[in-house]
């Protein structure tokens, strides 16, 4: 049985009232010589922001593009006034990823070095990052999570870690893969309820629109393209009922030609 949340992380120590600013500027990536996003332009400032959009539609891609994980081919992408590849410390400071895959993420063997790690990247000493990751394991009901060998964790825990590590770092902006594939009604709910409650600004990528009510704004990604960008009410049914329809015929979300 967890315990009851005493802390919640709402300290965010550098407090956004005026939301994250994007922008992005005719941002093309090529892969392998395969076109992935293609002439993506959008301009807006979020603090909620949902991220819709067909298998293999550039969702991934763009959650790594925008924390400058990856370069684009052509085109400028600026977050929180910067560039996001090219100002590494800035990205660090300001944007956390979570990942889709916690596989892709998780690299130390035990919760506390996992958590502990972007602390450290941020500057702070062993000791003062080991006190702040246990801080944030409290927060979650999780201490005696800290010792547990990541590699002994369900997939659902693994992805829990990572957010916990996210959150540890308190950036300004979340950007979020699918946080909740995998965990269960309790974790998701709890999970929920942290991302409520954090004031800064969030990106949250899911095929799920029931996770994104609430969220003020929508981008619809079809093909590496923006399909719709725009409130929750109005890009949400226009979404639907264009999947109902696809959904209706044979047409499998297929490889990227
Ligand atoms: N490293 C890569 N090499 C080749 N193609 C890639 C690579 N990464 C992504 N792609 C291609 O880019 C396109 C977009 O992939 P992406 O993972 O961003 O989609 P997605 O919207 O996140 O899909 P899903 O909903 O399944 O998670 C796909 O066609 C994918 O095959
Ligand atoms: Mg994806």
């Amino acid at each position: 049985m967890n315990k009851p949340l005493e802390k919640p992380i709402t300290q965010v120590t550098k407090p956004i009232t005026q939301g994250c600013s994007i922008h992005l500027d005719e941002v093309c990536l090529e892969i392998e010589g395969k076109q992935v996003v293609n002439k993506l332009s959008l301009s807006t400032t979020i603090k909620r922001l949902g991220v819709i959009g067909r298998n293999g539609s550039g969702k991934s891609t763009l959650s790594r593009l925008l924390s400058g994980l990856i370069e684009t081919s052509s085109g400028h992408i600026e977050v929180a006034g910067i560039n996001p590849f090219k100002d590494r410390k800035g990205a660090l400071r300001e944007i956390g990823l979570l990942f889709q895959n916690p596989e892709h993420q998780i690299i130390f063997p035990t919760v506390i070095e996992e958590i502990a790690f972007g602390l450290r990247q941020q500057g702070q000493n062993k000791k003062t990052a080991e006190q702040n990751a246990l801080q944030v394991l409290a927060s979650f009901g999780k201490e005696h999570w800290q010792n547990v060998h990541t590699s002994a964790l369900s997939q659902g825990q693994k992805h829990l870690v990572c957010l916990m590590a996210v959150m540890a770092m308190k950036p300004n902006l979340i950007i979020l893969d699918e946080p909740f594939a995998g965990l269960d009604i309790p974790t998701k709910k709890q999970l929920r309820r942290y991302l409520d409650k954090f004031s800064g600004s969030l990106i949250h990528i899911s095929h799920d629109p029931e996770d994104l009510n609430g969220y003020e704004q929508l981008l619809w990604l079809e093909g590496g393209e923006v399909a719709a960008l725009g409130r929750y009410e109005e890009v949400l049914p226009r979404y639907l009922n264009e999947m109902d329809t696809l959904g209706d015929s044979d047409d499998i979300s297929d490889l990227a030609s």
